[in-house]
């Protein structure tokens, strides 16, 4: 069926139940929309100084979207092609109850809705559900690691739980999990400890991507200190490693190469020193239901809204394509924006 069925449900109201393959999401540079990005609570156990201030105002409870509600717009737009879905915070595990959410989005797995089903998180409370995760259906866990050494990770974290997050690795591997790794670079914290983490990450056969920060969110001091481009990176590493171009792609914006010395996968997440927008084919949406249609441009619309003015999710398609439609061509970071960033919104707000 490649048409939208339209079904009376009563004398006024009518309700377009949109089929499987009915209208696919493309935007206005022809890029078809497949992954959304869902992000279940702005809140984190850390305090990143790149991502965020100590002192964080989080989103009011009263305003996250129930999980009945997560599920109902994420069917929404599995019916419209999204076929991968990556759970995203803050930090995802913390939301109360969380594996019950997994569990209701893994039904998708198992009809054929969704092809994958993932998570990014900052790994803390990871060894407490690894087993659980993979149990649902998630096959790949991405998660955020700067540093190998305490002190740092206490100074950029402004948490000493380094250990946990080693501890959560452990048990993802035990749990069969894939597990890729995420580094932001920063000039002035893991520069010259960059080779190190590409090697232990390698050794314990997890690929790992290295991201230039971004100026998204307002009260964090010393971005431009921490900028990093990538581009010097991949040189410093060429001075002593066989970097060849890898052709895999995640359905990311990580462009791979492998390591000859170490045999292992790294990826360069460039936003500033080499746009990637052309490839996009994702959106976000936030826990209090906004959609961002780009992680650099405020454009979207108010899902919880649409959802709750009409129960028949008409409103809801509606906005979603409209969104969609005005999709933005490309971010426009640039490091002279690092320290006066155009977004008020942190990634964890939107969740990367
Ligand atoms: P996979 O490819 O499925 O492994 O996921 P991914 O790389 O898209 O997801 P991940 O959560 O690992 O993303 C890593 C980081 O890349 C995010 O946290 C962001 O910092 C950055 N990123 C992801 N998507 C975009 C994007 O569309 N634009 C920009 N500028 N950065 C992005
Ligand atoms: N720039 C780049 N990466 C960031 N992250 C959080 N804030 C920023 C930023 N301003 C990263 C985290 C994590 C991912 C979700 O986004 O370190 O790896
Ligand atoms: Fe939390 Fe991720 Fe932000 Fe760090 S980068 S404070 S782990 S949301």
């Amino acid at each position: 069926m490649t048409h939208s069925l339209i079904d009376t449900l009563g004398p006024e109201k009518t309700r377009i139940a949109v089929s499987d393959d009915a209208s696919g999401l493309v935007d206005s540079f022809s890029r078809s929309i497949s992954y959304l990005r869902l992000s279940v609570t702005d809140r984190c156990d850390l305090r990143c100084t790149y991502c965020m201030p100590e002192r964080m105002n989080f989103l009011p409870k009263k305003d996250v979207l129930s999980f009945e509600e997560l599920v109902q717009i994420t069917d929404a737009f599995i019916s419209r092609g999204i076929t991968k879905l990556r759970i995203t915070g803050g930090e995802p595990l913390l939301r109360r109850d969380m594996l019950s959410l997994m569990e209701r989005l893994s039904r998708r797995l198992d009809d054929g809705g969704l092809k994958e089903l993932c998570l990014t998180t900052n790994g803390t409370q990871l060894a407490k559900h690894a087993a659980d995760l993979a149990r649902f259906g998630v096959r790949r866990v991405n998660v955020s690691l700067d540093t190998l050494d305490r002190q740092t990770f206490f100074r950029l974290t402004r948490r000493d739980v380094l250990a946990d997050v080693l501890r959560g690795l452990d048990a993802a591997r035990e749990a069969g999990l894939k597990v890729k790794i995420n580094t932001v670079a920063l000039a002035d914290a893991n520069r010259d400890e960059i080779p190190q983490i590409i090697e232990w990450a390698h050794k314990q056969a997890f690929d790992i991507s290295l991201i230039e920060v971004m100026p998204m969110g307002e009260g964090v001091a010393g971005r431009p200190a921490s900028y990093l481009s990538l581009q010097d990176v991949r040189a410093d590493l060429e001075k002593s490693w066989t970097l060849t171009d890898d052709a895999y792609s995640s359905g990311g914006p990580s462009r791979y190469v492998r390591v000859g010395e170490t045999s292992g996968r790294l990826g360069f997440i460039s936003p500033l020193s080499h746009n990637f927008c052309s490839d996009c084919n994702r959106v976000r949406m936030t826990c209090t239901g906004r959609l961002y249609t780009c992680l650099g441009h405020e454009d979207g619309a108010d899902l919880r809204q649409a959802l709750r003015d009409d129960p028949t999710l008409e409103k809801l398609h509606r906005a979603v394509e409209t969104a969609v439609r005005f999709k933005p061509e490309r971010h426009d970071f640039d490091v002279r924006t690092l320290a006066d960033p155009a977004s008020p919104r942190t990634m964890s707000t939107t969740g990367g």
